[in-house]
């Protein structure tokens, strides 16, 4: 008998390298629920290092109703929604959603990343045009590219350089021009006036990704649109509700005939089973949390506020942010991971970022706080962060 050779073998070589070069990372495991002070890998931290904003993968509202439902409707849907996946609470929650962000109609994917992915795939084909902001979520890139249109890649922020592009394609070329509405590597704002203007002139398709805006930025958590008075001119909007919302899904909100559109060609929405009744039930809770109760976002910005400036004032290079996402960034990647070590040793758990996820010469550790971390966590934090920063030369 003939020895197999592994043909999966280039894979272990390439984790080697990670290993040398100090980017191999175990991934960690919370080992209680998902919220600001914590157990991961048995160790008890301040979590810096989840996108649960508004602490409501534990808000009793949500819980609540994720168990009424898995209790009157089971735990699954058992079809793609194009079969026999719609349950009422599915259209329930995207109606309540349409009305929350003051559009004619929504469809909910089973996240943010098959949202992104999902529409601009469906709604470009390859005599297309994509321009899109270089520090775009990957969801946005896979899409694009599934898509086959053309794409043009603008700096950061450099609305001359869209504008250029824009003015260079010719007269009736179908266009997407599309930007993260929170950056979630730097925490700063796409500059939704200005692209929006552009739109118009040039008769691109405006879309925006707000997964980390949603529930965070604008009335009641309404999102970038909202945040800077954009309504009637984004095209696409993309939320999520697996970060701020504290359950799972993602979801396009727009007029009436892109919604119909997707619900006909969006690939996730025709081949992939909708979420189960809990998840449903929890979002929909969340969204009154949202309206009800929304003392819990302005708790979010103060210790927002607060943890930016004690990082500002320790000497740390936090960039360029204007959301509760702070990277502490340090440049080289080895030394990212380095301080996230220290860190979490410390007793806080602020996760180092590397490339590919950044440029090779801006790696990190990113924090996000939230509106249920104490005072206490954060100057917790705070001292951490400055011991460590200390002992590693950073500051
Ligand atoms: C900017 C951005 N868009 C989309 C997504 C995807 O959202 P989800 O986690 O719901 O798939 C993320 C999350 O990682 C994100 O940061």
């Amino acid at each position: 008998m003939t020895t197999r050779v592994d043909p999966l073998q280039y894979l272990a070589a390439d984790l080697d390298a990670l290993r040398e070069q100090g980017l191999y990372r175990q991934l960690r495991v919370l080992d209680d629920e998902q919220k600001a002070h914590t157990r991961f890998d048995g160790r008890s931290v301040v979590n810096l290092s989840s996108n649960n904003y508004l602490g409501l993968t534990t808000h009793p509202k949500l819980r609540q109703r994720a168990i009424e439902a898995t209790e009157q409707l089971g735990v699954g849907s058992g079809s793609v929604r194009t079969i026999a996946g719609t349950m009422a609470i599915h259209l329930e929650l995207e109606r309540r959603l349409a009305e929350f962000k003051q559009t004619e109609a929504v469809v909910v994917f089973q996240s943010g990343f098959t949202a992104n992915a999902g529409t601009v795939a469906s709604i470009l084909s390859k005599e297309d045009v994509v321009i899109s902001d270089e520090l775009n979520h990957a969801s946005i890139i896979d899409g694009s590219r599934l898509s086959r249109a053309t794409i043009k890649v603008f700096p950061h922020k450099d609305v001359d350089a869209a504008r250029r592009i824009l003015r260079d394609l010719p007269a009736g070329q179908r266009k997407l021009l599309i930007t993260d509405g929170v950056f979630s590597m730097d925490g700063d704002l796409g500059p939704l006036p200005v692209l929006c203007d552009l739109a118009e002139e040039y008769g691109a398709i405006m879309m925006v990704d707000d997964a980390h805006a949603s529930g965070v930025f604008g009335r009641n958590g309404r999102g970038t649109v909202d945040h800077f008075g954009m309504h009637g001119r984004v095209d696409v909007q993309v939320g999520t509700l697996s970060k701020a919302v504290g359950a799972l899904g993602g979801y396009v909100a727009g007029s009436r005939a892109l919604i119909e559109f997707l619900y006909h060609r969006a690939r996730p929405f025709l081949f992939s089973t909708s979420h189960p009744p809990a998840v449903a039930a929890a979002c929909l809770a969340a969204i009154d949390v949202l309206l009800e109760e929304p003392e819990i976002i302005n708790r979010l910005w103060k210790n927002t506020r607060f943890f930016k400036k004690g990082l500002v004032d320790l000497g740390f290079d936090t960039g360029i942010s204007e959301s509760p996402i702070t990277p502490v960034i340090v440049g080289d990647g080895a030394l990212a991971m380095t301080l996230s070590d220290r860190l979490f040793a410390d007793g806080v758990f602020a996760q180092g970022i590397a490339f590919p996820t950044v440029a090779r010469d801006r790696a990190r550790v990113r924090t996000i706080v939230t509106a249920t971390h104490t005072r206490e966590d954060l100057q917790f934090a705070l001292d951490v962060f400055g011991r460590a920063g200390r002992s590693l030369g950073i500051i």
